[in-house]
């Protein structure tokens, strides 16, 4: 059976001033009417299995809770950290989650602030996947990459069988020089961040990997505490759990990875060039939204929160207005924005 784990407890920075701390990336209207959380509920509703988990930080949970609310999700199990602990550990909890209940489910982990635009495509992605996760493999999703982006893991595939592929070699978030090799020599995907596996094995593999982790989280499930909708975990044994991605601890060690392609339009709506990319345009190639008004413009991102935002004869430009801050800059520095973010955070 499948069960699927949402990953919510993302910061978002590279999006402010849309973005913050208290109200991240995967809880913003970014792309139409819904969340990146509620669009990612919607993509997986028709696969069906068991109940989602969801595992969010605990200064979230009204947020999270409200917006399955929404969108007609009730009883939904959320699992609460009191802390970040990357997402080895988050996914750790809840493959506990999914075992203590006597299942050995398939879980399909999903971030939930990305953006995949052909659900059809994503479907048969994951069923192409099935098996081979069912037979005992940690499968991956691999897309075609686009440019040498060093925020991402890489995989090197081998021949593929059934649409399923051996992994060579995985890297998590190369240098530029050797993003720009894989992206030269043809043979690397970008992994997506999104996996298939059975509760058990990925378990298996953080005893072997990183047993440490594995410990933290099992006490920290020792005794998790139902309040309401939410399930809390110990804070003590979780706040002594060893922080790691799933990637490090586990993608780039063990022996037996596989992966499917995904040609799904997949993005991580890393910044707001990407945004960008992803919204509708106007003949100009402007993507405009909220109360915008723009003339004789070229390729703008703008997004208009409070007030009317008027453009004149600008191209090439992001420009972002909210309640208490407005961001303008170049569409091809938006990666650099967290710079901005931490000289804020620096200054207190
Ligand atoms: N619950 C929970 N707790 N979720 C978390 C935590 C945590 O402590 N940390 C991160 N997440 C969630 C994020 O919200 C996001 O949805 C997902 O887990 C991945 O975390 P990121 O922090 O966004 O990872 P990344 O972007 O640096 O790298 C990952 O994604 C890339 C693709 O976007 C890796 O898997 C890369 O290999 C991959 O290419
Ligand atoms: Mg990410």
């Amino acid at each position: 059976k499948l069960r699927s784990v949402l990953l919510v407890g993302g910061s978002g920075t590279r999006l402010w001033p849309l973005s913050r701390l208290g109200y991240p990336k995967q809880f913003l209207p970014l792309l139409g009417d819904s969340s990146a959380l509620q669009a990612t509920c919607e993509r997986i509703a028709a696969l069906a299995g068991l109940p989602p988990i969801f595992v969010a930080n605990e200064e979230h949970r009204f947020i999270v809770a409200e917006q399955l609310r929404q969108i007609g999700l009730h009883e939904p199990s959320i699992l609460l950290e009191p802390v970040g602990r990357n997402t080895a550990p988050a996914i750790a909890l809840a493959a506990l989650l999914a075992t203590a209940d006597g299942d050995d489910a398939l879980l399909l982990v999903l971030p939930s602030d990305h953006a995949v635009p052909d659900v059809a495509r994503f479907h048969e992605a994951v069923n192409t996947a099935r098996p081979a996760a069912e037979a005992g493999r940690l499968v991956t999703f691999g897309v075609q990459p686009a440019y040498a982006e060093t925020g991402y893991g890489y995989i090197r595939a081998g021949a593929p069988c059934e649409g399923v592929a051996p992994v060579e070699a995985f890297v998590e978030k190369p240098d530029a020089a050797t993003a720009e090799a894989y992206l030269a020599s043809g043979q690397y995907f970008w992994n997506s961040g999104m996996f298939l596996f059975r509760a058990s094995r990925y378990l298996q593999a953080l005893q072997a990997h990183r047993p440490d982790i594995l410990a933290a989280c099992r006490a920290a499930m020792a005794g998790p505490r139902q309040d309401g909708d939410f399930l809390r975990v110990d804070k003590a044994a979780f706040t002594a759990c060893p922080s790691d991605s799933i990637d490090y601890a586990v993608m780039e060690r063990d022996p037996d990875v596989a992966m499917v392609p995904l040609d799904a339009g997949w993005s991580d709506i890393g910044s707001f060039a990407s945004l960008w990319q992803l919204a509708p345009h106007d003949a100009d190639g402007n993507a405009l939204r909220g109360d915008v008004v723009a003339e004789d413009c070229h390729d703008v991102y703008a997004y208009a929160s409070q007030r009317l935002v008027a453009l004149l004869g600008v191209d090439d430009v992001v420009v972002v207005e909210t309640a208490d801050a407005v961001l303008v800059a170049a569409r091809d520095k938006v990666q650099d924005v967290r710079r901005i973010v931490a000289r804020l955070n620096a200054a207190g």
